[in-house]
């Protein structure tokens, strides 16, 4: 790891090629991108500021913190948890072992309960984010929404506590609630008939498929995050069946699902038995169907 030398001056410039040359000797992905987000951590500041910046002398004490992050990332350490925070739309979150690293294609799942007229039009919808992790989802909808009532549903404490601390650190701890629905029971927390949309990113990865995920994940994220049983769809089917009960007519659901192991239409049928109707499939940037919207009928 770069940690001086007699010659050449120890700037930010010098220190970005030397720590992307040791990101590139350990196989670390992204090695010019993982430096400059390790740097600007430690500068505090935007990771597009660092250019103006590259001929300023680095101070000893940042290029060992720099050495110690990059040592971390070579070892296999995701990037996320070495700098502690991660962007996810307009919110940086507060990101650490206790929870997933919020991902990019949970944005457009977002995006797709952002985009519902019906929701839109209502001045404080009841939502609910299951399966909350750090928060994203629930804070997200909360920054977008400033008249929702949300709600972010966890069994972990490790999880719900870190979700609590970047609804502190944002500004959103009185509008966003997070309770544990393994020590409370979900029906204790909500009357059947009252929510007006459910959004979840559950744990939807098979079982034995989280065994052969890459060790970066495997070895710091939680798997409780991660592992959906045998098939995957343990927990959605558990909130597609809850939310047939929770929901009000009309209500909405919004799931991400495993696009690999086909999931979005076993859940299509499961949504349709449920009494949802129109449920719909979309895409991610890959072209995969990878999330579901589901609306609640108003009978029959
Ligand atoms: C894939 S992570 C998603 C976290 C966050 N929503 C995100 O998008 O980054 C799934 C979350 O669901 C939680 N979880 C697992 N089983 C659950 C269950 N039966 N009920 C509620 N939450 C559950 C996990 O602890 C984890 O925080």
């Amino acid at each position: 790891m770069p940690d001086g030398g007699s010659a050449p001056p120890r700037t930010l410039g010098w220190s970005l090629d030397a720590t992307a040359a040791f990101f590139r000797g350990h196989g670390v992905d992204s090695p010019r991108a993982t430096a400059e987000w390790l740097a600007a951590r430690l500068l505090r500041c935007a990771r597009g500021e660092l250019a103006a910046r590259r001929d300023r002398a680095m101070p000893e004490p940042l290029l060992a913190a720099m050495g110690r992050g990059a040592r971390r990332i070579a070892a296999g350490e995701p990037l996320q948890y070495v700098i502690g925070q991660w962007d996810f739309r307009d919110l940086t979150l507060r990101t650490d072992r206790r929870a997933l690293i919020p991902r990019p294609e949970t944005e457009m799942l977002v995006d797709l309960a952002l985009s519902s007229p019906r929701l839109r039009a209502m001045e404080a919808p009841r939502v609910v984010d299951y399966g909350t992790g750090s928060g994203c989802i629930a804070l997200a909808l909360a920054r977008a929404w400033p008249g929702a009532r949300i709600v972010g549903l966890d069994v972990s404490e490790d999880a719900l506590a870190l979700a609590r601390e970047n609804a502190e650190a944002l500004g959103l701890a009185g509008r966003v609630a997070f309770i544990n629905v393994a020590t409370t029971p979900i029906d204790e927390i909500f009357e059947g008939g009252t929510l007006d949309a459910i959004v979840s990113n559950p744990p939807y990865i098979p079982s034995a498929a989280v065994d052969r995920l890459d060790r970066k994940v495997l070895d710091h994220e939680p798997r409780l995050a991660l592992d959906g049983g045998p098939d995957g769809m343990a927990v959605l089917r558990q909130i597609c069946e809850e939310a047939s009960m929770l929901l009000a007519p009309e209500g909405e659901l919004y799931l991400e699902v495993d696009a690999e192991s086909g999931q979005a239409g076993p859940l299509s049928e499961l949504l349709r038995e449920l009494g949802f109707d129109p449920v719909r499939a979309h895409r991610d940037l890959a072209g995969h169907d990878r999330f579901l919207s589901a609306s609640l009928s108003l009978g029959v």
